[in-house]
């Protein structure tokens, strides 16, 4: 991954004396603390679409990150990195990181949001490690932010910092966005401290989501817990209005996330250079020349559904639908979360496929399935998606999934295809793709087929389909969803203080 240094050579190392107007806060850092074993530390990009869309809207603002470094009982001081951003690191202990990350936010929170592919697990110990971590972020946002600051909280790791920041710091606008589903109600009410968690989130100012079922869902829970609720749900807009008994009022709205079409674009033109060496067609080479590339990139999560894509893969052979001989399939898969039990369990399932795909199907020298767990810069990146030809994005559920998007943004010319699970967010903008249910392997294999049948047969209206899908990344880029969350927010402030 690319590294980002801290720009400590030229002694820029911030006091943190909460002189920042605009303050980002998320578990994660942009980028994460690499230590090796003889002690040398280095920073690599952290991993997630969270950190994707959010970077390039603080570089943009030259804003302060507040977040975690990756790294346990490490808190280096705040550093500016080389593209003008403070960051502010906040230290997470060994337990913090076992209770507070791996156990409430991702082994409690992260299942139960997305519609419990997973059992979810309550433990209170788990929880008190929540709140205290919560409190200590807040504690860290309100020792930065210049008074009357804008302080942008992310996603469900932090859904008790707009609570506590309100009470430290009344001053401060606050803004929370969740990367991820918000459950249906019956499902959130099985949270043993469900309302608790909604109180800390109701003090922000503005709750912004992705999808209009997100908000629908929210609305919903508030209802059930007799807060008024006014307006309508509107995109890009604070089009709905709760307001608590104790008189405080926010804004709700919906704010699809997207990606930086400027870096992509910048990218892609730098690889030309590249391109002129040779190097996709070396690439392609290496993989045995195949005439259809699949490719699939996810982190390595349980929600992303990597296994029951190598399923309808692995059966599209056998039934020989598709040719062992032409096509291939690369899936890239960044280690995440490993050592929580699910994930250590879709890993030896998705790499048990991956190796029993092979042995069935593939010839000495030229493997059938190409896998990496591991990352990988965005440079080559953008070759792999450039390579491929049918893309694979079959979450079981996902808030957006910023990698379908991506993948289009580098379809100028309308090539290739998207298979896309209609239980990704992004499958609302995305119209035009192979839609699917990741549920169901017929229908997955359904909409490979149809990909690669009308790549070869009917190009025409396959190029019209991937170019409305173009047209709609590059016209809702991240610019518009910060610009109409941001602009939706200070709206909301102007009208309080008059
Ligand atoms: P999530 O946030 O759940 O990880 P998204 O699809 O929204 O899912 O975002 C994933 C981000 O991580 C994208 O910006 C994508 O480019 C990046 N990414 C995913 N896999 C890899 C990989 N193997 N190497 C580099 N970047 C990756
Ligand atoms: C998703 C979440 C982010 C998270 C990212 C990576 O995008 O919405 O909040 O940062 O995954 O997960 P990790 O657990 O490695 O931070």
């Amino acid at each position: 991954m690319s590294e980002t240094a801290p720009d400590s050579a030229d002694g820029n190392v911030a006091s943190g004396t909460g002189d920042n107007s605009f303050v980002v806060v998320a578990n994660r850092l942009p980028v994460d603390m690499i230590i090796e074993s003889d002690g040398t530390k280095s920073w690599q990009e952290s991993p997630g679409g969270l950190v994707s869309a959010v970077s390039p809207v603080l570089e943009k603002h030259q804003g302060c990150w507040v977040g975690w470094p990756g790294v346990t009982d490490e808190a280096p001081e705040p550093f500016r990195t080389e593209r003008g951003v403070l960051l502010h690191p906040v230290e997470l202990t060994q337990h913090d990181f076992e209770e507070f990350y791996e156990g409430f936010s991702n082994a409690t929170l992260w299942p139960l949001y997305h519609n419990l592919i997973v059992t979810p697990e309550f433990n209170r110990s788990w929880w008190d490690a929540y709140r205290d971590v919560n409190l200590r972020f807040a504690t860290e946002v309100a020792s930065v932010a210049a008074p009357g600051a804008t302080v942008w909280v992310q996603d469900y790791q932090l859904q008790l910092v707009p609570g506590i920041l309100r009470q430290l710091r009344p001053d401060l606008t606050i803004g929370f966005f969740l990367h991820i589903p918000f459950p249906p109600p019956d499902i959130y009410r099985q949270l043993p401290w469900r309302s608790e968690m909604l109180r800390g989130l109701l003090d922000a100012d503005l709750i912004g989501f992705h999808l209009e079922s997100n908000v629908r869902n929210f609305v919903e829970l508030c209802r059930g817990y007799d807060m008024e609720v006014s307006g309508e749900i509107k995109v890009r807009e604070a089009g709905i209005t709760i307001t608590l008994p104790n008189g405080h009022s926010l804004g709700v709205g919906v704010f699809p996330i997207s990606i930086d079409t400027s870096a992509i674009a910048a990218t892609l033109a730098a690889d030309t250079h590249h391109e002129s060496h040779g190097e996709l067609e070396q690439m392609h080479h290496n993989m045995g020349s195949p005439s259809t590339v699949f490719l699939g990139v996810d982190r390595l999560d349980y929600t992303k559904g990597i296994l029951q894509r190598l399923l309808a893969f692995e059966e599209l052979l056998d039934s020989g639908a598709l040719d062992p001989k032409e096509v291939a399939l690369v899936q890239l898969a960044t280690p995440s979360r490993e050592r929580i039990d699910s994930y250590r369990t879709t890993r030896s399932n998705v790499e048990e496929a991956v190796g029993r795909i092979n042995g069935r199907f593939s010839q000495i020298g030229r493997p059938v399935v190409h896998y990496q767990h591991r990352s990988v810069t965005k440079d080559v990146l953008m070759r792999y998606y450039r390579l491929a030809d049918v893309m694979l994005v079959t979450p079981f559920r996902d808030g957006m999934n910023l990698v379908a998007k991506e993948f289009v943004a580098t379809r100028a010319d309308s090539s290739g295809a998207l298979v896309l699970s209609e239980f990704a967010g992004a499958a609302d903008e995305l119209t035009q793709a192979h839609l699917c249910n990741p549920f169901d392997i017929e229908d997955i294999k359904k909409a490979m087929l149809q990909a690669t049948w009308g790549l070869k047969n009917n190009p025409e209206a396959m190029k019209e389909r991937m170019s409305a899908m173009y047209n709609q990344v590059m016209e809702h880029d991240v610019d518009l969803w910060a610009n109409a969350f941001l602009g939706a927010l200070g709206a909301l402030e102007q009208k309080h203080s008059v």
